[in-house]
């Protein structure tokens, strides 16, 4: 399923460099496959929450095809955001929208599997809601966390990964599991999971294309003290794996193969 060369770290968390932004779509469908797969082998069912911006999309619109379209069995998984901005669905800046379109709308997957953070709600209202939806799914007490299988992530130029932006503490020193926040681009409002709840997930998938996220791939990975919402999760005991295209890794400096 993925051909060409790429470069893997030794070190944690894994680093993926792919050639091409090709490349690297095929290579984090693989990793959503085999996620999936490995999950299998245990009971119940899977979650997984995607992300938004146009970094994910072509990975979506390969998920919609063979062989990922067939060999997932997608109707044992339910799909919910890590981050949403608070527009219409049909808006363009909606990541549910966009997944739709990319995605969803060609899976072989119930209806009531697919749990969009889209409310008509005020944003703390939405917030509630969200949550109430994760407790039911997640069968939890207030205080636990939900356990997402797989949480994909993207950043943004300025460290901002989900809707958990730099300087913003509301959604990292929280015990909530969903806030809302306002802020990003587009400058909305917008929901997110916290860093709570993205710190328990099993696997963390990062995906990060182009020159223009290189510096900040950078500071992530080299500049500890910067205290960025990525680093708190690099720094977390569990399962985190950045895939980066060549452009996107073109600045760093770290030996990779230490
Ligand atoms: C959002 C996001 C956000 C996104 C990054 C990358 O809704 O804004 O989920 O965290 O992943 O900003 O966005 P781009 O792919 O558009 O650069």
């Amino acid at each position: 399923m993925n051909t060409g060369k790429i470069l893997i770290s030794k070190s944690k968390p894994q680093i993926i460099i792919a050639k091409t932004e090709e490349q690297l779509a095929s290579l984090c469908a693989n990793f959503f496959y085999r996620t999936i797969v490995e999950r299998m082998t245990e009971p119940g069912r899977i979650s997984v929450a995607l992300s938004g911006g146009s970094t994910p999309r072509p990975m979506h619109r390969l998920l919609a095809m063979p062989p990922y379209l067939t060999d997932i069995p997608w109707n044992q998984i339910d799909i919910y955001w890590a981050d949403e901005r608070l527009v219409p669905p049909n808006d363009p800046a909606s990541n549910y929208g966009a997944a739709k379109k990319d995605l969803l709308d060609h899976l072989p997957i119930q209806k009531d599997h697919i749990h969009p953070m889209c409310s008509p709600h005020s944003p703390g209202r939405a917030a509630e809601e969200y949550e109430g939806l994760l407790a039911e799914y997640f069968e939890l007490e207030p205080k636990a966390l939900p356990l997402f299988d797989l949480i994909i992530l993207g950043i943004g130029q300025d460290g901002h990964t989900a809707s958990i932006f730099p300087n913003d503490r509301t959604a990292i020193d929280t015990g909530r599991w969903v806030v809302p926040v306002k802020g990003g681009t587009p400058d909305v409002h917008r929901l997110t999971l916290t860093m709570p709840v993205l710190l328990k997930a099993r696997h963390l998938l990062f995906l990060v294309i182009g020159r223009s996220k290189a510096g900040m791939v950078r500071t992530i990975f080299e500049q500890d003290s910067a205290g960025l919402p990525p680093q708190l999760l690099n720094a977390s005991s569990n399962q985190v794996a950045w895939f980066l295209d060549k452009e996107a890794a073109s600045l760093l400096t770290k030996n990779l193969a230490e």
